[in-house]
């Protein structure tokens, strides 16, 4: 009997209707289209609109959808694991919300901060309980409303950030799919150059920090760029060279959204060419969470049985890694 692997057995993907487009941002910060799509590649993002309206609002329909198209009952959900740095509330877990959102009742679930590596935190770890044997049917999801956390007085974050979420079903499989490898890194004093100030333990909520803005993205972007743009071709790189694998032999690289000029160096130290590096930076910006599962299940349509992917990514904390699978399934289900 082969190893028993975690595959993607489907995806499904939401985007909020409202679209804020650059020119939407130049009458309300000091900016330009031509900078933004520039310095970027971003056009336009998607924005959750809606008093009372969370991460788990957009995750729910993800995870609905999913259910529906691969057929799945939510009381086989065995357990939900969120991604997100934009929760509902700071407790529960969101996981908990959208299962409850979703009729997903026999399951536990709970929700995994690393910021915008956490998507491929959260598979990795999926595909663990999966590998052990103990679990078959498991809910990733990815997702930020990150207009919640945005200074839309800031023009070097607010232009950059939107709101998505995406969710996958993993399942065990035998037939050599699945995921196959991963490399996860953190360095905690990377910290300095991209958090959020206040609403933690450290300085909760008050006054003066809500007068001061610290409620918000603080990003140093600079700073992050450059670990970005080296640590995210680094870890990519390295995942090829520990399983073998040259450029021919990867049908696609699904980069985290963060800028364009980070994914074309990326894509460009893995000797890719750009028609097999998924990008669609210029319509949502960077979601955060988001970016990875919204990739796939854009491109779903075009993935074939045994197509050799890789997911990389890079944000806050800092985090980064990459994941190495072999697609599960033809075209979209
Ligand atoms: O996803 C999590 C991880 N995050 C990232 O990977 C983000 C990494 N960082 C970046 O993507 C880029 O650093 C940014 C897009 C955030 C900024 O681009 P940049 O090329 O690094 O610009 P910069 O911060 O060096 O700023 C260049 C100039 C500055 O003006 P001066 O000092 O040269 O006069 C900024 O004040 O551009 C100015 N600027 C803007 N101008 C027009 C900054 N933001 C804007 C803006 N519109 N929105």
């Amino acid at each position: 009997m082969s190893k028993v692997r975690a595959a993607i057995t489907g995806i499904h993907g939401y985007v909020p209707d409202y679209v804020l487009t650059n020119k939407e941002l130049e009458t309300m910060v000091d900016t330009t289209d031509e900078w933004i799509t520039t310095r970027t590649g971003i056009k336009e993002r998607h924005i959750l609109k809606g008093e009372g309206l969370g991460t788990s609002d957009m995750a729910v329909e993800a995870v609905k959808g999913l259910l529906k198209k691969t057929n799945t009952d939510p009381g086989d959900i065995e357990l939900v694991i969120c991604a997100t740095v934009s929760p509902d509330m700071v407790y529960p877990a969101t996981a908990n919300i959208i299962s409850d959102k979703a009729g997903i009742k026999n399951a536990f679930s709970f929700d995994l901060n690393a910021a915008c590596s956490g998507f491929i935190y959260a598979l990795t770890t999926a595909s663990k309980y999966i590998e052990s044997g103990a679990y078959k049917k498991i809910l990733v999801v990815g997702g930020d409303k990150m207009s919640s956390i945005v200074d839309y007085t800031d023009r070097q974050t607010c232009v950059i950030f939107g709101d998505a979420a995406g969710a996958v079903l993993l399942e065990p499989t035998e037939d050599g799919n699945g995921i196959q490898d991963a490399i996860l890194r953190t360095d905690g004093s990377g910290r300095v150059h991209l958090h959020q100030k206040a609403g933690g333990s450290m300085r909760p909520a008050s006054y003066e920090t809500v007068a001061n803005r610290e409620h918000f993205v603080y990003q140093e972007g600079q700073a992050v760029f450059k670990f970005a743009v080296s640590n995210m071709a680094d870890v990519s790189v390295e995942i090829m060279k520990k399983n073998d694998l040259t450029s021919d032999d990867i049908a696609w690289l699904v980069p985290h959204q963060a800028n364009l000029r980070i994914i074309d160096a990326t894509a460009r130290r893995m000797g890719l060419e750009k028609e097999k590096v998924m990008i669609n930076i210029q319509r949502y910006g960077n979601t955060t969470n988001g970016t990875i599962p919204m990739c796939l299940y854009e491109w779903e349509g075009k993935l074939k049985k045994g197509d050799n992917i890789i997911l990389a990514a890079f944000g806050g904390g800092f985090t980064w890694g990459a994941v190495y699978l072999k697609w599960a399934y033809d075209g979209a289900k």
